[in-house]
């Protein structure tokens, strides 16, 4: 046996999200070992990791979700008592693209480590006592909201990160109880493995977790999002592809935020629950649009305004969302939870990271970066 107090496979723990989680734990928790799982799809990166990747009480393992063999003997290797699941394929455009990967890893990848974490846990003699399977999803997984206010009006909430910016686009709000109603394949797929992990909890009392939360923005997310793409496209003036007419609505938070959210419900959440996540910090995506071209032009010393003209309007998405808005207000009142960052604050440092990360940016557009992962990690 370890001399760890607990032992926690983080899915996924090399991407965007992922990487911040594991950052948290490693640092927060050094009696916990934190074992990151994660294939290295295109968007895994262990240079995500790089200031942690040393740590005595981290364990990196490459491998796919969907390999039960592997999740099951890593349960066992690792005498794994909790599971924080981040990994899925993530982006709307690709699932529309190719919605198969969707249902594999995003499904049948989730029901691989439920399974696994119920033969491994029912196989001890305490059984599911002091485990918790924790599944990170999606405001998405909700479908989209009525936009019945396109002017916006005063939000009935405030946290840090809306207080300048509180205007909300309708009455509407996603709370724990709406109906799922995803329009989406990549929603469609993350609603059905939430219904899974509920499923696993419901069926065999498994102390499963489950939290949706809105758009997360911050440093190492991969830039086919919005604000990464853009942001980079803005730094090298290329155009910045606006889909419809740029008054789509998202909920934005810090991935920290979000991180420190796992965090604190991961381990004071009550079992069986749900809880929303996000800032109450709604954006038409022009706005933010204008915000980041201001924000790279004053930062890179430009003329105010100058990139305005990179505005380009394209085919919308199908299917695309109108508006997104969670309710956090749960989470808030059951377990402290608040944003820390004003999201004027937020995206500036979001900025400033990306410009002064244009190596990180140059390595994950390159296209060779995860061979030279592949590599390293090919005896494992
Ligand atoms: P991401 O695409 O940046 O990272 C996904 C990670 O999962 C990558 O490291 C990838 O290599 C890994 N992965 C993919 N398939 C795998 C497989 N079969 N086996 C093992 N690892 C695999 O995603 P993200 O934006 O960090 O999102 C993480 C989680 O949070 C996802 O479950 C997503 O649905 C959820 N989420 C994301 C947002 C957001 O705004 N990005 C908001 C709410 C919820
Ligand atoms: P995205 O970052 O893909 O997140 P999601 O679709 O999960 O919300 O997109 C955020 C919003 O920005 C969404 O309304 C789609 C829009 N968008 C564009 O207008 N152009 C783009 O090139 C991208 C990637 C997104």
């Amino acid at each position: 046996m370890s001399n760890f107090k607990r032992s926690i496979i983080i899915t996924g723990g090399a991407g965007f999200i992922g990487s911040h989680v594991v950052r948290l734990f490693v640092n927060q928790y050094p009696d916990y070992h934190i074992i990151n799982l994660d294939k290295l799809t295109y968007a895994g990166n262990l240079a995500n990791l790089k200031d942690i990747e040393e740590r005595p009480n981290y364990t990196f393992v490459k491998a796919d979700i969907c390999d039960f063999e592997k999740v099951m003997s890593l349960m066992q290797e690792y005498h794994v008592d909790g599971i924080i699941h981040l990994a899925a394929e993530s982006h709307v455009d690709r699932s529309i693209k190719d919605p198969f990967t969707f249902a594999q890893t995003n499904v049948m990848g989730t029901l691989s480590l439920l399974q696994a974490a119920k033969l491994y846990w029912e196989s001890l003699p305490e059984g599911y006592e002091g485990k918790r399977f924790y599944h990170i999803s999606t405001d998405e997984v909700y479908g989209a909201l009525e936009m019945t206010h396109p002017e916006g009006i005063e939000s009935p909430f405030t946290t840090k990160a809306s207080s300048e910016h509180h205007h909300a686009y309708g009455e509407e709000f996603f709370v724990e109880t709406n109906p799922y109603n995803p329009h989406s394949p990549y929603s469609a797929a993350k609603a059905s493995s939430d219904h899974f992990v509920r499923a696993f909890h419901d069926t065999y009392g498994m102390p499963t977790i489950v939290t949706n939360c809105s758009n997360n923005y911050g440093p190492y997310q991969f830039p086919e999002k919005l604000i990464p793409l853009f942001i980079n496209n803005i730094r090298h003036r290329k155009p910045l592809p606006v889909y419809g007419k740029g008054e789509n609505v998202r909920d934005w938070l810090y991935v920290v935020d979000h991180a420190r959210a796992i965090d604190t419900i991961f381990h004071r959440g009550k079992v069986a629950e749900t809880y929303n996540i996000g800032g109450f910090n709604e954006w038409k995506n022009i706005d933010i649009i204008k915000v980041l071209i201001r924000t790279v032009d004053r930062l890179l010393g430009r003329a105010e305004d100058e990139d305005m003209n990179l505005i380009t309007y394209v085919t919308d998405r199908a299917g695309h969302d109108l508006r997104y808005a969670i309710d956090s207000s749960k989470l808030q009142r059951e377990l402290g939870w608040e944003p820390s960052l004003q999201f004027e604050e937020g995206i500036e440092k979001t900025v400033k990271w990306y410009l002064d990360n244009q190596a990180w940016m140059d390595n994950v557009t390159s296209g060779d970066y995860q061979n030279y992962y592949d590599d390293m990690y090919k005896n494992r």
